[in-house]
């Protein structure tokens, strides 16, 4: 599998662009929020938003300013969602260090992400043209329409594949979708390619959300650099779970359900035992490999060109990935 820093080489030059409209777009003034920015910016995720944005740009046509300042926006949007979501996980440790929540406090942490989400508005807003602040504007309510979701069904141990579905679509996929989406409209693409570009993303959103579920169970801190063990700790219902309980007899879904309610369910170790057994972690890679050949198939519509490669090896590098 190649590396991030592979993956990223044809888009590196761009993507120092978008750090330099990021760093410019967090500057406050205010010696406390400046530190907490300093923080957050310092702090490198995998910027796989900026990278979908700026490759569907790519492979649509050419990459102009307006994506600079786009893929810095969605960057910051996903940034405050981050920060938000470690509030209501009670995470520790994100991208390799202290979260906001406790380096500070929830409150901070709170109004961080809102002043993030609002930089990021403020961001879209100035390329002049309504269209991007709609979608960004409308991917971030969708983002907190999921999150809602997903927190009303924490301790549902009866959570359906389906709703399931539903949520990582709109906590994750539509941020995935609308940065393909920005990326395919700076580039002058026809609505048809526009709405391809949009249904890779989607489809990239799902896989990668799913794989994110599976290492929350499976993976290991030191390499995704977060608190992991948050969804079971949470009641949150994820698909090798939601398999597992559906499909296994003998008692075993029964034992995974005692667990599961039982204060042991604050110990991941357990459940990644359980499931090691089982056919579940298998299913859910399954699933998430449809969803990155749905991805793949989206593609078809461009013409071939080193982008839409780099799209392809994009979509299998989130399946593929340990972090
Ligand atoms: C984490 O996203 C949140 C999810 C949607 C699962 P990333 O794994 O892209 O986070 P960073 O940006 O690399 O830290
Ligand atoms: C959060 O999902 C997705 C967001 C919209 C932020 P997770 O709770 O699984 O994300 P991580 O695992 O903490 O990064
Ligand atoms: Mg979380
Ligand atoms: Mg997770």
């Amino acid at each position: 599998m190649s590396t991030l820093t592979e993956l990223y080489e044809p888009i590196a030059v761009h993507l120092r662009r978008v750090e330099a409209v990021f760093e410019d777009a967090l500057r406050s003034g205010v010696p406390v929020v400046d530190h907490l920015c300093r923080h957050v910016r310092n702090l490198r995720g995998k910027m796989l938003r900026p990278a979908l944005l700026l490759l569907a740009g790519q492979a649509c046509g050419q990459v102009r300013d307006e994506h600079y300042t786009l893929a810095a926006a969605v960057e910051m949007v996903h940034m405050a969602t981050l920060v938000h979501d470690d509030v209501l996980d009670e995470a520790d440790v994100r991208r390799q260090a202290v979260t906001v929540n406790r380096m500070t406090t929830n409150e901070t942490a709170v109004m961080l992400g809102d002043f993030l989400i609002s930089r990021s508005f403020l961001l879209c807003s100035s390329i002049g043209c309504q269209r991007a602040s709609q979608l960004v504007a409308a991917a971030a309510a969708t983002v907190c329409e999921g999150e809602l979701l997903q927190l009303s069904n924490r301790g549902n141990f009866q959570l359906s594949q389906d709703l399931y579905f539903t949520i990582i679509d709109r906590k994750t996929a539509a941020l995935t979708a609308m940065s393909c989406e920005l990326g395919a409209i700076y580039a002058n693409a026809a609505p048809a390619i526009v709405r391809c570009l949009a249904d890779y993303g989607r489809s990239v959103g799902i896989a990668f959300q799913i794989v994110d579920d599976i290492l929350d169970i499976a993976g290991r801190e030191e390499q995704t650099g977060k608190t992991l063990g948050t969804d079971a700790k949470k009641g949150k219902l994820t698909l090798p779970v939601i398999h597992h309980l559906r499909t296994s007899t003998n008692g075993t879904a029964d034992r995974m359900l005692a667990y599961l309610q039982s204060p042991e369910a604050q110990d991941r170790t357990r459940l990644a035992q359980m499931l090691a057994a089982s056919a579940s972690i298998d299913y859910a890679r399954r699933i998430a490999g449809e969803h990155v050949a749905r991805a793949v198939d989206a593609l078809l519509c461009l013409p071939e060109s080193p982008a839409r490669a780099q799209l392809q090896t994009m979509a299998e590098f989130i399946v593929a990935r340990q972090f």
